[in-house]
């Protein structure tokens, strides 16, 4: 099997260029510039990709603690109603509003978090963030039976959450040398999961050694502290991204930023071109209009509604895959299967979701997005169905003990059905979302993507407890049937995005590539697209306008006759080969 080299790839293309008759050419130096090869990995870079993916794992750490938290003596006793005769429960209310509201407090979070950040930096936002989340925990630690308590500091802390969900890609997006982009937002998706893992460990290890205190879930509460502080303090040390700085007119600070992390000097021709791209992109940012104008303009601008609906739908799809019935109610799921213990179970899906993530990250560049997702859906339907089947139709379910086999195949079918959602739809979604919209409008659809994935989040930690109430385990078969229409949907409207840059993949939506031809596609060079493409193009990728435009006093190098200076700029259009 084939993995392909990010480095390579990324030189490949950075030594490149088209000329007039749009062959491909290859650049050796860039005059006056340092034009060595980039390290692979410096500690600069090591070092943010580790700190600032603890915002990731944050998310994930809180997102797999409530699970655990509704399945233990203390908490239900504390936070639950009493029936007639003294024993405690949660009603459907009380624990959708519990689990959904940190869903809803993120939706706020992600959604302001961009602007706030525009104003006061990256750096700053980041911390303050993780203070309003640590205040969210407070509220939470602090409730001795108020589950009114619990609830509102779920919201709070969801704010945090959501807003380091957006600050932390983006960080790392404007700060990574581009060819360990791609790798630093797969480490984020791992650390997601890893938290989610983390939590059910310690939800175990806690009610086993203290089942019926406070500390059973205090502890693991708690700990959420160690990681925000770890982040909030961290960050300190590490300066605001280049592009930030640059927007600031510290173009020295950005500069040196740059050289820092990518190792290599500040006269370095990767420093030089970043810093030229970001420059074109602020001007062309310097042009807009006023920002409700921007949002009015993006759905009319060249297919963007199409893209702004298909992100919205692929999220929403990713949540109806039914990843998050088990990751929320897993325990009280599993309960209801009869099985002993089901932290243990929990634990152990948790570890699959974690452990396969690594495939998942790697069968995204090896098989493409349209066919692994296609597959996964296929995958996770049959697991659904035979779910539902079995703790319909075969368990019994008043007395689950009296049906050994049936808890045994339900939970195998749940670790098959995690092991599809964390090799494809879990990292899938998000790496196509990040590629589908042209640079202008990339943030606002992105935000938009991501506010999807955290309504259609609390609309199903809500609504679970009701929907299962009424029609138990078939609840499995709303997902199967979800999953068999995403799949459907990925066939028809998701252009496959492996192995081209993110100027190819715009250029195939504004081209209306038909997305089941669109892996097979060739790019045309910029020269022979019809005039309405090349209008299209310029509309929705503001730096893309001067690469097209590029000045004929370009540096003409006499042996090939082909743009030195315009060589970075024309060649993200130019065909790879
Ligand atoms: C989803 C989350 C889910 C997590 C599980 C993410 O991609 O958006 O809702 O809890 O995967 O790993």
């Amino acid at each position: 099997m084939k993995v392909s080299n990010p480095l390579t790839s990324w030189k490949a293309r950075h030594n490149t260029a088209t000329d007039h008759n749009g062959t491909t050419q290859h650049i050796e130096k860039h005059e006056g510039y340092d034009d060595s090869p980039l390290p692979r990995l410096t500690w600069a870079s090591f070092n943010m990709g580790i700190l600032v993916s603890m915002g990731g794992f944050i998310f994930g750490y809180d997102t797999g603690q409530i699970s655990g938290f509704l399945g233990m003596v203390d908490f239900l006793d504390r936070f639950g109603q009493r029936h007639a005769d003294g024993t405690a429960y949660f009603s459907n209310v009380r624990a959708g509003l519990i689990v959904g509201l940190l869903s809803i407090g993120t939706l706020f979070g992600a959604l302001i978090a961009a602007p706030i950040a525009d104003k006061i930096g990256r750096k700053i936002s980041i911390q303050i963030w993780c203070f309003v989340f640590s205040i969210g925990m407070v509220i939470q630690i602090s409730s001795t039976h108020s589950w009114v308590q619990i609830m509102m500091g779920r919201w709070v802390a969801g704010l945090g959450v959501g807003a380091l969900s957006l600050l932390v890609p983006m960080y790392q997006a404007e700060t990574a040398p581009p060819h360990i982009r791609g790798a630093l937002i797969s480490a984020y998706q791992l650390m997601i999961t890893f938290g989610i893992f983390l939590a059910a460990v310690f939800n175990y290890a806690a009610e086993r050694h203290q089942a019926g205190k406070k500390a059973s879930w205090m502890i693991t509460m708690g700990l959420s502290f160690v990681v925000a502080a770890i982040l909030g303090f961290g960050i300190i040390f590490f300066p605001d991204t280049p592009r930030y700085n640059y927007r600031l007119g510290k173009t020295e600070k950005a500069k040196q930023t740059m050289s820092h992390v990518y190792g290599v000097p500040e006269n370095h021709w990767s420093v030089h071109h970043e810093l030229e791209e970001i420059r074109i992109k602020l001007e062309a940012e310097s042009e807009k209009g006023s920002s409700f104008h921007e949002w009015y303009s993006m759905f009319k601008a060249p297919k963007m509604f199409y893209r702004i609906a298909l992100g919205m739908l692929l999220q929403m799809f990713q949540q109806l895959t039914g990843a998050n019935y088990f990751f929320y109610y897993g325990v009280t799921v599993f309960k209801g299967t009869g099985i002993n213990n089901s932290f243990v179970t929990q634990m152990i899906l948790n570890g699959i979701n974690f452990g396969v993530t690594f495939y998942g990250l790697y069968i995204v560049e090896h098989y493409g997005r349209r066919k692994s997702l296609m597959a996964g859906s296929a995958w996770m339907f049959i697991c659904f169905m035979i779910f539902a089947s079995v703790g319909h139709f075969s368990l019994d379910r008043a007395t689950p003990t009296n049906t050994p086999k049936s808890s045994k195949a339900m939970i195998i079918f749940a670790c098959f059905f995690i092991f599809g959602f964390a090799t494809t739809w879990g990292p899938m979604i998000w790496t196509i979302c990040g590629e589908l919209y042209p640079s202008r409008y990339r943030a606002k659809g992105m935000a938009l993507s991501t506010a999807s994935n955290w309504f259609w989040n609390f609309m199903l930690a809500f609504f679970t407890p009701f929907i299962t109430g009424d029609i138990d385990f078939r609840y499995g078969y709303v997902f199967a049937a979800c999953n068999i229409v995403a799949g459907i949907g990925i066939y028809f409207f998701v252009i496959e995005g492996q192995g081209r840059t993110l100027e190819e993949i715009d250029t195939m939506y504004l081209m209306g590539v038909k997305p089941w031809q669109s892996s097979k596609w060739e790019v045309p060079p910029l020269e022979l697209m019809d005039e309405k493409t090349r209008r299209d193009i310029e509309a929705t990728n503001p730096e893309r306008k001067v690469k097209v435009a590029a000045p004929p006093d370009a540096h003409v190098s006499p042996s090939n006759g082909s743009h030195h200076d315009a060589s970075d700029k024309e060649l993200e259009s130019a065909p790879l080969h």
